[in-house]
Protein backbone atom coordinates (compact mmCIF):
# COMPACT_ATOMS: atom_id res chain seq x y z
CA UNK A 1 0.00 0.00 0.00
CA UNK A 2 1.32 3.23 -0.97
CA UNK A 3 0.05 6.50 1.28
CA UNK A 4 -2.21 9.34 0.53
CA UNK A 5 -1.84 11.29 -2.43
CA UNK A 6 -4.93 13.53 -0.64
CA UNK A 7 -4.17 17.51 -2.09
CA UNK A 8 -2.07 16.53 -4.59
CA UNK A 9 -2.76 17.33 -8.38
CA UNK A 10 -1.24 14.65 -10.68
CA UNK A 11 -1.21 15.36 -14.43
CA UNK A 12 -0.68 12.15 -17.20
CA UNK A 13 0.14 12.43 -20.44
CA UNK A 14 -0.45 10.19 -22.21
CA UNK A 15 -2.93 8.40 -21.01
CA UNK A 16 -4.26 5.14 -22.40
CA UNK A 17 -6.98 2.82 -21.87
CA UNK A 18 -4.26 0.32 -20.00
CA UNK A 19 -1.50 2.05 -17.69
CA UNK A 20 -2.98 5.57 -17.96
CA UNK A 21 -6.15 4.83 -17.29
CA UNK A 22 -5.03 2.61 -13.92
CA UNK A 23 -3.16 4.95 -12.95
CA UNK A 24 -6.02 7.77 -13.14
CA UNK A 25 -8.04 5.50 -11.06
CA UNK A 26 -5.66 4.57 -8.58
CA UNK A 27 -4.44 7.83 -7.68
CA UNK A 28 -7.70 9.38 -7.72
CA UNK A 29 -8.91 6.65 -5.35
CA UNK A 30 -5.74 8.12 -3.49
CA UNK A 31 -6.99 10.92 -2.54
CA UNK A 32 -5.06 13.12 -6.02
CA UNK A 33 -6.72 15.03 -8.04
CA UNK A 34 -5.88 14.17 -11.70
CA UNK A 35 -5.24 15.26 -15.26
CA UNK A 36 -6.13 12.80 -17.94
CA UNK A 37 -4.08 14.45 -20.97
CA UNK A 38 -3.95 12.57 -24.88
CA UNK A 39 -4.04 13.14 -28.05
CA UNK A 40 -7.89 11.14 -27.79
CA UNK A 41 -10.03 13.56 -26.59
CA UNK A 42 -13.06 10.85 -26.06
CA UNK A 43 -11.17 8.48 -24.42
CA UNK A 44 -9.73 10.79 -21.66
CA UNK A 45 -13.40 12.17 -20.98
CA UNK A 46 -14.22 8.45 -20.78
CA UNK A 47 -11.27 8.35 -18.16
CA UNK A 48 -11.92 11.36 -16.52
CA UNK A 49 -15.81 10.45 -16.07
CA UNK A 50 -15.04 7.35 -14.50
CA UNK A 51 -13.03 8.58 -12.19
CA UNK A 52 -15.69 11.14 -10.99
CA UNK A 53 -18.28 8.22 -11.07
CA UNK A 54 -16.10 6.67 -8.35
CA UNK A 55 -15.75 9.72 -6.24
CA UNK A 56 -12.75 10.65 -7.59
CA UNK A 57 -11.54 13.97 -8.76
CA UNK A 58 -10.38 14.33 -12.36
CA UNK A 59 -9.79 17.14 -15.26
CA UNK A 60 -9.56 15.41 -18.81
CA UNK A 61 -7.81 17.31 -21.99
CA UNK A 62 -6.22 16.87 -24.80
CA UNK A 63 -2.81 17.29 -25.82
CA UNK A 64 -0.02 16.10 -28.63
CA UNK A 65 2.97 16.21 -26.44
CA UNK A 66 5.10 16.43 -29.52
CA UNK A 67 3.93 20.02 -30.28
CA UNK A 68 4.99 22.89 -28.03
CA UNK A 69 1.97 24.53 -28.32
CA UNK A 70 -0.47 21.95 -27.31
CA UNK A 71 1.65 21.03 -24.19
CA UNK A 72 1.95 25.31 -23.24
CA UNK A 73 -1.96 24.65 -23.72
CA UNK A 74 -2.39 21.66 -21.26
CA UNK A 75 -0.40 23.80 -19.05
CA UNK A 76 -2.63 26.92 -19.15
CA UNK A 77 -6.06 24.57 -18.83
CA UNK A 78 -3.88 22.88 -15.70
CA UNK A 79 -2.91 26.75 -14.59
CA UNK A 80 -6.53 27.38 -14.96
CA UNK A 81 -7.79 24.99 -12.27
CA UNK A 82 -4.97 25.20 -9.76
CA UNK A 83 -1.57 27.11 -9.03
CA UNK A 84 0.23 24.01 -8.07
CA UNK A 85 1.71 20.51 -9.44
CA UNK A 86 2.37 17.84 -7.48
CA UNK A 87 3.20 14.94 -9.43
CA UNK A 88 4.10 14.56 -13.74
CA UNK A 89 3.64 11.30 -15.29
CA UNK A 90 4.96 11.10 -18.67
CA UNK A 91 3.48 7.75 -20.30
CA UNK A 92 3.02 8.95 -23.86
CA UNK A 93 4.10 6.33 -26.47
CA UNK A 94 3.62 4.81 -29.63
CA UNK A 95 4.58 1.37 -30.98
CA UNK A 96 8.03 2.16 -32.77
CA UNK A 97 9.85 0.14 -35.34
CA UNK A 98 10.34 -3.76 -34.39
CA UNK A 99 12.85 -4.26 -36.85
CA UNK A 100 16.89 -4.26 -36.81
CA UNK A 101 18.19 -0.48 -37.49
CA UNK A 102 19.77 -1.45 -41.09
CA UNK A 103 15.84 -2.01 -41.60
CA UNK A 104 14.92 1.35 -40.12
CA UNK A 105 14.72 4.49 -41.94
CA UNK A 106 16.20 7.71 -39.48
CA UNK A 107 12.79 9.14 -39.18
CA UNK A 108 11.59 6.82 -37.54
CA UNK A 109 14.08 6.61 -35.11
CA UNK A 110 13.48 10.56 -35.08
CA UNK A 111 9.83 10.60 -34.57
CA UNK A 112 10.59 7.94 -31.51
CA UNK A 113 13.14 10.45 -30.03
CA UNK A 114 10.51 13.23 -30.64
CA UNK A 115 7.45 11.39 -28.60
CA UNK A 116 9.70 9.68 -25.77
CA UNK A 117 12.70 12.10 -24.75
CA UNK A 118 11.57 15.71 -26.35
CA UNK A 119 7.85 15.28 -25.17
CA UNK A 120 9.02 14.51 -21.75
CA UNK A 121 11.27 17.30 -21.51
CA UNK A 122 8.93 20.01 -23.23
CA UNK A 123 6.37 18.79 -21.29
CA UNK A 124 8.36 18.73 -17.83
CA UNK A 125 9.94 22.15 -18.72
CA UNK A 126 6.39 23.35 -19.27
CA UNK A 127 5.37 22.32 -16.53
CA UNK A 128 8.46 23.02 -13.81
CA UNK A 129 6.85 26.09 -12.49
CA UNK A 130 3.63 24.31 -11.15
CA UNK A 131 6.00 21.74 -9.70
CA UNK A 132 8.27 23.99 -7.85
CA UNK A 133 4.81 25.47 -6.50
CA UNK A 134 3.92 21.88 -5.84
CA UNK A 135 7.14 21.29 -4.03
CA UNK A 136 6.64 24.23 -1.66
CA UNK A 137 3.08 23.29 -0.55
CA UNK A 138 3.57 19.63 0.00
CA UNK A 139 5.34 19.09 3.61
CA UNK A 140 5.05 22.70 3.82
CA UNK A 141 5.74 22.74 7.45
CA UNK A 142 9.48 21.64 6.69
CA UNK A 143 10.31 23.63 3.89
CA UNK A 144 11.37 22.69 0.13
CA UNK A 145 14.55 20.92 0.22
CA UNK A 146 14.97 20.35 4.15
CA UNK A 147 14.05 18.14 7.01
CA UNK A 148 11.56 19.73 9.71
CA UNK A 149 14.69 20.35 11.96
CA UNK A 150 15.72 22.39 8.72
CA UNK A 151 18.85 20.29 8.81
CA UNK A 152 20.12 17.48 6.19
CA UNK A 153 19.37 14.49 8.11
CA UNK A 154 16.60 12.31 7.87
CA UNK A 155 13.98 12.36 11.05
CA UNK A 156 10.81 10.65 12.04
CA UNK A 157 7.58 12.87 10.98
CA UNK A 158 5.80 15.20 8.02
CA UNK A 159 8.24 13.60 4.55
CA UNK A 160 10.02 17.13 3.22
CA UNK A 161 8.66 19.07 0.93
CA UNK A 162 8.84 17.83 -2.51
CA UNK A 163 7.23 17.45 -5.99
CA UNK A 164 7.77 14.46 -8.44
CA UNK A 165 7.99 13.56 -12.14
CA UNK A 166 7.82 9.74 -13.01
CA UNK A 167 8.68 9.32 -16.63
CA UNK A 168 7.77 5.76 -18.27
CA UNK A 169 10.90 4.29 -19.72
CA UNK A 170 10.72 0.01 -20.41
CA UNK A 171 12.94 -2.59 -19.59
CA UNK A 172 13.99 -2.54 -23.17
CA UNK A 173 16.99 -0.60 -22.17
CA UNK A 174 18.65 -3.83 -20.59
CA UNK A 175 17.65 -6.00 -23.81
CA UNK A 176 20.29 -7.00 -26.84
CA UNK A 177 17.93 -8.36 -29.13
CA UNK A 178 18.19 -6.08 -32.32
CA UNK A 179 14.33 -5.62 -33.12
CA UNK A 180 14.39 -3.44 -29.96
CA UNK A 181 17.07 -1.06 -31.38
CA UNK A 182 14.54 1.86 -32.33
CA UNK A 183 12.92 1.74 -28.81
CA UNK A 184 15.93 0.83 -26.85
CA UNK A 185 17.45 4.05 -28.03
CA UNK A 186 14.38 6.10 -27.21
CA UNK A 187 13.59 4.45 -23.87
CA UNK A 188 17.29 4.48 -23.09
CA UNK A 189 17.83 8.73 -23.71
CA UNK A 190 14.54 8.83 -21.45
CA UNK A 191 16.63 7.59 -18.74
CA UNK A 192 19.38 10.06 -19.35
CA UNK A 193 17.08 12.75 -19.74
CA UNK A 194 15.31 11.61 -16.23
CA UNK A 195 19.22 11.88 -14.52
CA UNK A 196 19.71 15.24 -15.79
CA UNK A 197 16.34 16.78 -15.27
CA UNK A 198 16.56 15.48 -11.47
CA UNK A 199 20.64 16.91 -11.16
CA UNK A 200 18.83 20.05 -12.68
CA UNK A 201 15.69 20.10 -10.74
CA UNK A 202 16.30 18.74 -7.39
CA UNK A 203 17.52 22.36 -5.72
CA UNK A 204 14.00 23.42 -6.99
CA UNK A 205 12.50 20.49 -5.12
CA UNK A 206 11.47 18.43 -8.04
CA UNK A 207 12.15 14.84 -8.06
CA UNK A 208 12.63 13.21 -11.06
CA UNK A 209 12.35 9.10 -12.07
CA UNK A 210 12.18 6.39 -14.36
CA UNK A 211 10.18 2.96 -14.15
CA UNK A 212 11.21 0.30 -16.28
CA UNK A 213 8.02 -1.95 -17.10
CA UNK A 214 9.04 -5.35 -18.82
CA UNK A 215 5.82 -6.51 -19.56
CA UNK A 216 2.32 -4.60 -18.58
CA UNK A 217 0.07 -7.52 -18.83
CA UNK A 218 -3.42 -5.69 -19.72
CA UNK A 219 -5.55 -5.70 -23.27
CA UNK A 220 -2.38 -4.26 -25.38
CA UNK A 221 -0.08 -6.75 -24.52
CA UNK A 222 -3.15 -9.56 -24.52
CA UNK A 223 -4.10 -8.11 -28.57
CA UNK A 224 -0.40 -8.80 -29.27
CA UNK A 225 -0.03 -12.04 -27.37
CA UNK A 226 -2.77 -12.96 -29.38
CA UNK A 227 -1.91 -11.73 -32.64
CA UNK A 228 1.41 -13.67 -32.54
CA UNK A 229 -0.35 -16.80 -31.24
CA UNK A 230 -2.56 -16.48 -34.81
CA UNK A 231 1.35 -15.83 -36.19
CA UNK A 232 3.30 -18.70 -35.18
CA UNK A 233 0.43 -21.39 -33.81
CA UNK A 234 -0.52 -21.71 -30.71
CA UNK A 235 -2.55 -19.36 -28.19
CA UNK A 236 -2.82 -17.09 -26.18
CA UNK A 237 -2.01 -19.15 -22.91
CA UNK A 238 0.73 -20.62 -25.09
CA UNK A 239 2.60 -16.96 -25.81
CA UNK A 240 2.19 -15.84 -22.22
CA UNK A 241 3.83 -19.33 -20.90
CA UNK A 242 6.64 -19.36 -22.92
CA UNK A 243 7.32 -15.36 -21.86
CA UNK A 244 6.84 -15.62 -18.50
CA UNK A 245 9.14 -18.59 -18.31
CA UNK A 246 11.79 -16.39 -18.23
CA UNK A 247 10.80 -14.51 -15.09
CA UNK A 248 11.51 -15.47 -12.16
CA UNK A 249 8.53 -14.93 -10.52
CA UNK A 250 7.64 -17.11 -13.78
CA UNK A 251 4.17 -14.45 -14.42
CA UNK A 252 4.34 -10.95 -16.15
CA UNK A 253 3.55 -7.62 -14.34
CA UNK A 254 -0.20 -6.77 -14.36
CA UNK A 255 -1.21 -2.83 -14.71
CA UNK A 256 -1.94 -2.43 -11.02
CA UNK A 257 1.75 -4.12 -10.44
CA UNK A 258 3.16 -1.04 -12.56
CA UNK A 259 1.00 1.30 -11.82
CA UNK A 260 1.70 1.02 -7.45
CA UNK A 261 5.55 1.07 -7.95
CA UNK A 262 4.36 4.34 -9.71
CA UNK A 263 2.28 5.81 -6.86
CA UNK A 264 5.16 5.00 -4.67
CA UNK A 265 7.71 7.50 -6.46
CA UNK A 266 4.67 10.10 -6.86
CA UNK A 267 3.71 9.91 -2.78
CA UNK A 268 5.56 11.54 0.57
CA UNK A 269 6.89 7.89 1.04
CA UNK A 270 9.58 8.41 -1.97
CA UNK A 271 10.64 12.05 -0.15
CA UNK A 272 14.44 11.02 -0.95
CA UNK A 273 14.34 9.34 -4.32
CA UNK A 274 15.16 11.18 -7.23
CA UNK A 275 17.54 10.61 -10.30
CA UNK A 276 16.55 6.45 -10.23
CA UNK A 277 15.10 3.98 -12.69
CA UNK A 278 13.00 1.69 -11.12
CA UNK A 279 12.73 -1.36 -13.22
CA UNK A 280 9.44 -3.28 -12.55
CA UNK A 281 9.15 -6.74 -14.33
CA UNK A 282 8.99 -9.23 -12.17
CA UNK A 283 12.24 -10.75 -12.53
CA UNK A 284 13.24 -11.03 -16.29
CA UNK A 285 16.07 -8.63 -15.32
CA UNK A 286 18.78 -8.28 -12.35
CA UNK A 287 19.48 -4.73 -12.72
N1 LIG B 1 2.39 -2.13 -22.49
C1 LIG B 1 3.58 -2.68 -22.15
O1 LIG B 1 3.71 -3.92 -22.08
C2 LIG B 1 4.75 -1.79 -21.79
C3 LIG B 1 5.98 -2.39 -21.49
C4 LIG B 1 7.05 -1.58 -21.14
C5 LIG B 1 6.90 -0.20 -21.10
N2 LIG B 1 5.70 0.36 -21.40
C6 LIG B 1 5.60 1.82 -21.33
O2 LIG B 1 4.60 2.18 -20.41
C7 LIG B 1 3.87 3.31 -20.88
C8 LIG B 1 2.39 2.98 -20.98
O3 LIG B 1 2.25 1.89 -21.88
P1 LIG B 1 0.85 1.49 -22.50
O4 LIG B 1 0.98 0.16 -23.08
O5 LIG B 1 -0.24 1.79 -21.54
O6 LIG B 1 0.80 2.47 -23.73
P2 LIG B 1 -0.46 2.94 -24.53
O7 LIG B 1 -1.63 2.09 -24.24
O8 LIG B 1 -0.10 3.07 -25.93
O9 LIG B 1 -0.73 4.37 -23.92
C9 LIG B 1 0.11 5.41 -24.22
C10 LIG B 1 -0.73 6.54 -24.74
O10 LIG B 1 0.16 7.55 -25.25
C11 LIG B 1 -0.66 8.41 -26.00
N3 LIG B 1 0.14 9.15 -26.96
C12 LIG B 1 0.74 8.71 -28.08
N4 LIG B 1 1.29 9.72 -28.73
C13 LIG B 1 1.01 10.84 -28.01
C14 LIG B 1 1.30 12.21 -28.19
N5 LIG B 1 1.95 12.66 -29.27
N6 LIG B 1 0.88 13.09 -27.26
C15 LIG B 1 0.20 12.66 -26.18
N7 LIG B 1 -0.12 11.37 -25.97
C16 LIG B 1 0.29 10.48 -26.88
C17 LIG B 1 -1.66 7.52 -26.73
O11 LIG B 1 -2.94 8.10 -26.64
P3 LIG B 1 -3.47 9.04 -27.84
O12 LIG B 1 -3.30 8.24 -29.08
O13 LIG B 1 -4.87 9.32 -27.46
O14 LIG B 1 -2.62 10.27 -27.81
C18 LIG B 1 -1.63 6.21 -25.93
O15 LIG B 1 -2.89 5.80 -25.51
C19 LIG B 1 4.49 3.69 -22.23
O16 LIG B 1 5.41 4.74 -22.03
C20 LIG B 1 5.21 2.44 -22.67
O17 LIG B 1 6.35 2.72 -23.46
C21 LIG B 1 4.64 -0.41 -21.76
Amino acid sequence: MTESLSNKTIVIVGAGPGFGRTLALRAAAKGATVVVAARTESRVVEIAEEVRAGGGNAIAASVDATDPGSVRALRETVAGHTDAVHGLVYSAFAVPSMKPLAQTDHEQISRGIDLSVLGALRTTQEFTSLLEAGAADTGASAGAGTNEDGAGAAQDGAAPASSSVVMMASAVIHHSRERYAGYKIAKTALVALGHSLATELGPRGIRVNTVAPGYIYGETLKAYFEHLATKYGGTLEDVYAHTAEKMDLRRLPGEREIVDPVLFLLSDAASAVTGQTLTVDCGEFHT
